[in-house]
């Protein structure tokens, strides 16, 4: 049980210290992996479309055949989670 809380414990303060945690499985560590096979190598857009993407997806005026799930994802980011990623993770 300890185990487990400690664990969770980790999860959560990783995804509050790191708005990127849960993109990870599907974007790869560092944004260079192809999304489920449809996504664009996210670590090669530029700082300014990271983030028109994010918000296009919030705001529905983005995104292709699968943009239902990044608008799951996108949800309840703040403008600076979103920046912070930008930062993080686009060249
Ligand atoms: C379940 C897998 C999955 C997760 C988790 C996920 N994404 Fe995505 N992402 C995708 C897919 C699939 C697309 C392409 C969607 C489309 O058709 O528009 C995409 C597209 C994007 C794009 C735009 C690139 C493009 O292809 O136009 C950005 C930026 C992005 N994701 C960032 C993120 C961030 C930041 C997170 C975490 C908050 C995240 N994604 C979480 C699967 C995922």
């Amino acid at each position: 049980m300890k185990k487990l809380i400690l664990a969770l414990a980790v999860i959560a303060t990783a995804s509050y210290a790191n708005p990127y945690a849960k993109c990870v499985s599907c974007h790869g560590a560092n944004g260079e992996k192809v999304a489920l096979g449809k996504s664009k190598i996210i670590k090669d857009m530029t700082k300014a479309e990271f983030i028109a993407s994010m918000k296009g997806y919030q705001d529905g005026t983005y995104g292709r055949s699968t943009k239902a799930i990044m608008q799951a994802q996108a949800k309840g980011l703040s403008d600076a989670d979103i920046e912070a990623m930008a930062n993080q993770i686009a060249k």
